[in-house]
């Protein structure tokens, strides 16, 4: 298994290029399965996530070639509606064919992802929105059996905004009878450019990027070619970085989607400067410690939680941040607090007080996100970490040691 060694304390400085964003293109590619033909995806990411869904959309019966970023889809040979439990349990992103296959086929068999390393995560609210399409769903064996002849339009209000439920339904709808109006649907960027997308691909969706969406059926939809959107998580990673660590900008991104993150990192007292399509960072000479809470777009994404608790390892004071999106997501904590930081956690709030310096230590990765909270801390310590599991990492940051590489980090990955 891989590992990722660190020698801390080393100061970055420089320009990295963002990857495109990996939760845009997940439900893309699956959204692409809805047209009968091929569509051709750019800026995808090499991440291990990608590959999986390569490997399901093949599965399902799809030609797949992917080089250096493009993915071309072919969804004309696609015949077998079923995402296998092996798939869902490495990626729950999987569930994403549920929507777009049953409209297709009429009949889906997706596995129902169980519990995941930061709780329980349902998926009523895609099933409970799939009812109210009119399709049938059964459990069987593990997994949802989906049937419909042909969706029907209805009203769905989400209990919360959920990004995965919004994106299913919004496939699933986009080829129903009628129209569907989605209440409380999700804003995130992500969201928006799949239902762009949608648009493309001849849907006519509207109140995108609002939290009223509108979907008026249309009989099918036609392939499309698109480039995905930056990857603001993998921005905001490195902008933490380089808050801790020195100048360095972060480029191919959209600022406006970084909002919420650029405002809490200047009350840290770092230097922000943009362009349309960067950012660049400069770290104050104390970190100011900043309370924070994650909150669904525009709020700050909560996939940035674990980088913003590892920022405030080093803050001069004490910081409060709270998970309102996923309330045990803390793994990172434990992990954390093995290089000297002084964490405590109560319900979904981690209580932080600053700490002089972080030790290297070894620790593991436990998620993707907290792997990277798990680098940030490394690449800042004095001495050597080492981080196991890294698979974790893998699967949402694209070459993120040659990038670090390139800033001036020592770190390199090791095969045992
Ligand atoms: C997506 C992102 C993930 C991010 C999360 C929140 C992808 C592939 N993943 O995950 O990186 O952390 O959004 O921004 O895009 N919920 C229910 N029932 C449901 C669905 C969700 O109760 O049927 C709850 C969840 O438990 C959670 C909240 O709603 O508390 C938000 O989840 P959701 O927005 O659905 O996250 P994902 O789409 O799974």
């Amino acid at each position: 298994m891989d590992k990722i060694i660190i020698e801390g304390k080393k100061p970055l400085s420089g320009s990295v290029p963002i990857s495109g964003a990996k939760n845009a293109v997940l439900p893309i590619m699956t959204a692409a399965l809805m047209g009968d033909g091929t569509s051709v995806i750019t800026r995808v990411p090499d991440l291990r996530d990608t590959r999986t869904m390569i490997r399901l959309m093949e599965m399902v019966g799809a030609g797949c070639s992917y080089d250096k970023g493009r993915l071309e889809i072919d969804a004309s040979t696609v015949h077998n509606p079923e995402a296998p439990y092996d798939m869902v349990k490495t990626m729950r992103a999987s569930f994403y064919v549920l929507g777009p296959l049953l409209a297709r086929f009429g009949k889906v068999k997706v596995s129902l992802p169980g519990g995941c390393a930061w709780g329980p995560r349902p998926v009523d609210f895609h099933l409970k929105g799939l009812e109210k399409l009119g399709a049938k769903i059964t459990l069987e064996s593990g997994y949802i059996i989906a049937e419909a002849k042909r969706l029907q339009g209805a009203e769905i209000s989400f209990e919360f905004p959920s990004v995965g439920a919004t994106g299913n339904i919004a496939m699933a709808a986009a080829t129903a009878k009628g129209t569907t109006i989605i209440k409380n649907a999700a804003r995130e960027p992500e969201i928006v450019q799949l239902c762009d997308y949608l648009n493309f691909m001849g849907a006519n969706i509207t109140g995108i990027g609002t939290t009223r969406i509108s979907i008026d059926g249309v009989d099918q939809l036609h392939p499309s070619d698109i480039e995905v959107i930056p990857d603001r998580i993998e921005a905001g990673t490195f902008l933490m970085a380089g808050a801790l660590m020195g100048e360095i900008t972060v480029e191919d991104v959209n600022p406006k989607q970084l909002d919420s993150v650029l405002l809490k990192l200047k009350e840290t007292g770092c230097q922000l400067s943009y362009t349309t399509n960067s950012v660049t960072i400069a770290p104050p000479e104390t970190i100011q410690p900043v309370d924070m809470k994650t909150g669904v777009y525009p709020g700050f994404p909560t996939d940035l939680q674990a980088q913003w608790v590892a920022l405030m390892t080093l803050s001069n004071g004490s910081a409060m941040i709270t998970d309102t999106v996923y309330h045990d997501r803390f793994s990172h904590i434990p992990e954390l607090n093995r290089f000297g930081a002084n964490i405590k956690v109560d319900q979904n709030t981690a209580f932080v007080r600053g700490v002089d310096h972080l030790v290297g230590a070894p620790v593991m990765s436990t998620d993707i996100r907290a792997s990277a909270s798990l680098i940030i801390a490394g690449l800042v310590a004095k001495g050597k970490t080492e981080v196991s599991r890294i698979y974790h990492i893998d699967r949402g940051y694209e070459k993120i040691e040659d990038k670090f590489r390139s800033l001036g980090a020592v770190i390199h990955r090791i095969n045992e």
